[in-house]
């Protein structure tokens, strides 16, 4: 059984396993400063738990007032793959942000990262650019949108 949790303040260690997820499982991933500096009242980030297990976390870049959210990160463990926890925590995600009075998310994916385009296209983002290199040289990566929460 997995639960969403909305993180509402970080001990430093959290920061610390945040960082090391980072690392581990995206392309271009914060340095532990910026982890160390990170402000909930301009980011939104969650936790997938499985029972009591962290299984996984989302952070988006949500500006008071803004009904514009960007999606950085979203990550489930790797053991806990392909069997529909990433889809149905994006899922559960943007009805959290719809609550909270967003209307659209942005985000940019790497062009071979196929399970998370497979999920953003079902759930309704469309692509509107692609961009060369954006995460290193022959690294390219789709921006797509969810133009209605
Ligand atoms: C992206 C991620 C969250 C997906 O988690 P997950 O729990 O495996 O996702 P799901 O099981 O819900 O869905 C995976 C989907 O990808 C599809 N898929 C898997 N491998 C695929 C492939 N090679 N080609 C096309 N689709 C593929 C699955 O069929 C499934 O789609 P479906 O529900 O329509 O069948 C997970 O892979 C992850 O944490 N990756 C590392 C971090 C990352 O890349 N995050 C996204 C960029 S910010």
């Amino acid at each position: 059984m997995t639960k969403i949790h909305r993180v509402e303040s970080l001990e430093n260690q959290e920061r610390i396993k945040l960082f090391e997820m980072d690392n581990d499982y995206f392309p271009l991933p914060w340095s532990i400063e910026s982890w160390r500096s990170l402000d909930l009242d301009s980011y939104s980030l969650f936790y997938l738990f499985n029972d009591k297990n962290l299984i996984g976390f989302a952070l988006f870049h949500t500006l008071e007032g803004d009904t514009l959210a960007h999606l950085l990160k979203i990550c489930v463990l790797p053991q806990y793959r392909g069997e529909g926890r990433g889809k149905a925590f994006l899922k559960g995600l943007l009805e959290r942000l719809s609550v909270l009075g967003l209307e659209k998310v942005f985000l940019e994916v790497d062009f071979e990262n196929f399970p998370a385009i497979a999920i953003y296209k079902d759930l309704g983002f469309e692509n509107v650019h692609y961009q060369e290199n954006y995460y290193g040289a022959g690294r390219h990566c789709f921006k797509m949108i969810l133009s209605s929460l």
